[in-house]
C-alpha cells in the first residue's frame, strides 16, 4: 500500500524522512508528502510522482521543524494528485495513513453534517476530522485518538503530529504494520523496520490493534481495548537485509500477517474506492463480451487460486471456464478457439511449465493475460497483458500472501468480465466491490484467532493423515489446505470435495483421522453441515472451521473450532484461507520441521 515514516528529531528532519520513505519505495506509490511542525505550526509539503519531487520542493524552501510525520501514497480513494497525497490535515493535526478506512462515507457524511469541509478525495482525511472534532470537546490529542480509532472500521495503520506538540508523535496500527523505532533521545515511527534502517535498529513492533504515544524519551503502548500494555525492543536485521523477518520466527508467519496489508494494496490497483467500482488499470486487447471461453493454467498453489476464480468467472460473469494443471495442459494438446483468453497465474513468472502452457496458447492465437507477482519476470513479459499482484516479495517456500494476492486480481478481473458481458449489473457490482473492501478487515479478525489453531495444531501433529472438505470455493480450498500442510509438515493430506466424501474416502475415517472441515455459511452450508454429520457418525475427529457458534448448529462432538467472522458468502475464500496456512504453520512449527525451506520443495520450479 503506501509508507508511513515518523521521526521526532534533534535537528531538522525533512531530509530523514524522505530517506526512510526511500528504503519504502519497493512497495509502489504515486505521490508523497512531508507534515513538520514549524515553530509549533504544522507545515505540509506534498508532491506528486516520485520522492525526487518532494525532495525538489523542500531544497527550494528548506523547512527546520524537528518532529514530523512522511508518507509514500498509493492512490486509493480518489487520483494520484497533490491534494489528495498525504499528509491530511486540519487547524490542529495532520495524520498518515496506510490502509482502508471502510466505513468513511458515514463518517465523513456525519462530520460534513457538523459542518467540516473536506479538502481532499481520499479516506484519510475523515481521520484527520474525527479526531479533530473530539479534540475540539476539550480532548488531549492522546484522549483524542483513544476516542477516535474505535469509529474507524477497515485494516489500517496511521500516524499523528499535533499543531504546538513538538515532542509528541502518536502511531495505530490494526491490520497493517508499524514499528517504533528508539534512537538517542530521538524517536522514529515506521511502516516497516526498513524504513528505520537508516536510522535505529531498536525496533519495537506494534501488534494488532495497538496504538503508541511517543516523545523522545519514551514510548507508551496501549491495546485495542485502550489499557496500557509493555511491548519489548529487539534488534533488527533490516539494515543488512532487504527483506527481514520483522518479530515473526519466519518468514511465512510474517507473510501470513502481511495480508491485509497486501491484500488492500492489490486491491487499491484495481479498485476505484470512491466510485465502488473495479477499475482495471490496463487495456485489454480484447473484449469480455465476446470471448467463447477462458482458460486457466498453473501450477501449485497458483493452480488453486485459478481453480476458485472459476467459480467466480463462472457465477459473475457466466463465462465458461476450462482450468488445467500446466504440466498437463502443455502436452495435452488442446484445441483453443482463435481470439479467446489464456489466464496464466505465478507468483514467480518462472515456472517452467506455466511458461510452457502461454507458449503454447500464444500459439494457438489466444490473448494471454497473466497474473504475476514479479513484474520483471520471463512470464510477465511474454504476456500480452499483466495483471500484477501486490504482495512484495514472498520469501517462505510455502506460498501464502501470493496466494491471496492471486484471489484478489481474479474477482477484480471476474467483476470486470460479469460487467462487460452484462451479467452483473452497476448495482451488484458495487455490492461485490463493498464485500472485496471489507476483506483485509475480516482477513485481520481471522489472524486473531491463532492460539486455538496452536493448540490445534498439537492435536494434528500426532496425525499421520488428514483430510479436508468443503464445497463451493471452500473444495479448491480445502484442497489448497491439504497442499499447505503436506507441503511444511509431511503430515499426508488430502482435501475433497464435501459431497464427494461418501464416493471413496468415507472408507478412511475412524477417530484417528482429522476432518478439517472449510463451513462457511454460504448457499451449501446445510449441505455442509449434513456431510460433517456423516463424519461424526464414524467417529472422525473433526474441525470446523466456520462462522461463530457454527458448533452449536451443527451439533456433533468436535476436536476443535475455529470461528471466522460472519461475512457475505461471494468470497469467503479470502477469510477460510487464513485457518488453512495457520494450521500448516504451526503444526510444521510443533513438529520441528523447517518451515521456510521445507525438504525437497523449491520457491522457484524452472524445471519440468
Ligand atoms: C512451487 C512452489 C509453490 C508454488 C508453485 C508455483 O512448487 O513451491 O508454492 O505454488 O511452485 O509457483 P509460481 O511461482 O508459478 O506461482
Amino acid at each position: 500500500m503506501c509508507g508511513i515514516v515518523g521521526i521526532l528529531g534533534r535537528e531538522a528532519i525533512a531530509f530523514d524522512l524522505v530517506e526512510g520513505l526511500k528504503r519504502l519505495e519497493y512497495r509502489g506509490y504515486d505521490s508523497a508528502g512531508v507534515a513538520v511542525l514549524e515553530g509549533g505550526e504544522i507545515t505540509r509539503v506534498r508532491a506528486e510522482g516520485k520522492l525526487k519531487n518532494l525532495e525538489a520542493k523542500l531544497r527550494e524552501a528548506p523547512l527546520s521543524g524537528r518532529a514530523g510525520i512522511g508518507h509514500t501514497r498509493w492512490a486509493t480513494h480518489g487520483k494520484p494528485t497533490e491534494n489528495n497525497a498525504h499528509p491530511h490535515a486540519t487547524e490542529r493535526l495532520a495524520v498518515v495513513h496506510n490502509g482502508i478506512i471502510e466505513n468513511f462515507r458515514e463518517l465523513r457524511e456525519e462530520l460534513q453534517a457538523e459542518g467540516r469541509v473536506f479538502a481532499s478525495e481520499t479516506d484519510t482525511e475523515v481521520v484527520a476530522h474525527l479526531v479533530t472534532a473530539l479534540m475540539d470537546k476539550q480532548m488531549s490529542a492522546e484522549e483524542a485518538v483513544a476516542a477516535a480509532l474505535p469509529r474507524l472500521h477497515g485494516a489500517f495503520a496511521l500516524g499523528f503530529v499535533f499543531r504546538g506538540e513538538d515532542n509528541l508523535l502518536i502511531g495505530a496500527r490494526r491490520g497493517a504494520p508499524l514499528a517504533v523505532g528508539h534512537g538517542d533521545g530521538e524517536m522514529y515511527l515506521g511502516s516497516d523496520a526498513l524504513a528505520l534502517a537508516p536510522f535505529t535498529d531498536t525496533i519495537t513492533y506494534l501488534e494488532d490493534g495497538d496504538w503508541v504515544v511517543l516523545n523522545r524519551a519514551s514510548a507508551r503502548y496501549f491495546n485495542e481495548k485502550n489499557q496500557p500494555v509493555k511491548r519489548k525492543a529487539q534488534k533488527t536485521q533490516a539494515g543488512a537485509f532487504l527483506v527481514d523477518k520483522g518479530n515473526h520466527r519466519h518468514f511465512m508467519a510474517k507473510e501470513i500477517h502481511e495480508q491485509p496489508e497486501v491484500i488492500g494494496r492489490t486491491l487499491a490497483h484495481y479498485i476505484d474506492m470512491g466510485t465502488g467500482e473495479v477499475r482495471l488499470p490496463f487495456g485489454l486487447p480484447f473484449d469480455w463480451a465476446k470471448v467463447g471461453r477462458l482458460s486457466i493454467s498453473a501450477c501449485g498453489t497458483a493452480y488453486l487460486a485459478g481453480q476458485i476464480g472459476k467459480y467466480w468467472f463462472e457465477r459473475l460473469a457466466r463465462l465458461p471456464v476450462e482450468i488445467d494443471i500446466a504440466s498437463e495442459f502443455r502436452y495435452r494438446e488442446a484445441p483453443m478457439t482463435p481470439g479467446d483468453v489464456m489466464l496464466v497465474i505465478s507468483q514467480s513468472g518462472e515456472t517452467a511449465d506455466t511458461l510452457a502452457a502461454l507458449r503454447y496458447a500464444k500459439d494457438q492465437k489466444q490473448h494471454v493475460m497473466s497474473v504475476v507477482n514479479v513484474p520483471t519476470s520471463t512470464i510477465a513479459r511474454e504476456s500480452h497483458v499483466v495483471a500484477g499482484t501486490l504482495a512484495g516479495p514472498e520469501i517462505g517456500v510455502a506460498s501464502t500472501k501470493a496466494f491471496t494476492c492471486q484471489l484478489t486480481v481474479l474477482a477484480c478481473l471476474a467483476i470486470a468480465a460479469g460487467r462487460a458481458r452484462g451479467v452483473l449489473s452497476g448495482r451488484r457490482e458495487k455490492e461485490l466491490v463493498t464485500q472485496l473492501i471489507a476483506i483485509p478487515g475480516l482477513v485481520a479478525e481471522a489472524l486473531k484467532h491463532e492460539a486455538p489453531i496452536e493448540a490445534l495444531a498439537r492435536e494434528l501433529s500426532k496425525a499421520t493423515d488428514v483430510l479436508y472438505l468443503g464445497r463451493g470455493t471452500s473444495f479448491p480450498l480445502a484442497m489448497e489446505g491439504a497442499l499447505k500442510l503436506k507441503e511444511i509438515s509431511y503430515i499426508h493430506a488430502e482435501g475433497y470435495a464435501a459431497g464427494e466424501l461418501k464416493h471413496g474416502p468415507i472408507a478412511l475415517i475412524d477417530e484417528t483421522m482429522p476432518v478439517i472441515v472449510m463451513a462457511p455459511r454460504d448457499p451449501w452450508f446445510e449441505k455442509t453441515v449434513s456431510n460433517v454429520q456423516e463424519v461424526a457418525a464414524r467417529g472422525g475427529a473433526i474441525v470446523l472451521i466456520g462462522p461463530e457458534g457454527v458448533g452449536r448448529e451443527v451439533a456433533v462432538d468436535t476436536l476443535a473450532e475455529i470461528a471466522m467472522p460472519e461475512m457475505a458468502p461471494d468470497f469467503s475464500a479470502f477469510v477460510y484461507a487464513i485457518p488453512a496456512q495457520l494450521i500448516a504453520y504451526h503444526t510444521a512449527v510443533v513438529m520441528g520441521k523447517d518451515v521456510d525451506q521445507p525438504r525437497n520443495l523449491a520457491k522457484s520450479v524452472t524445471v519440468e
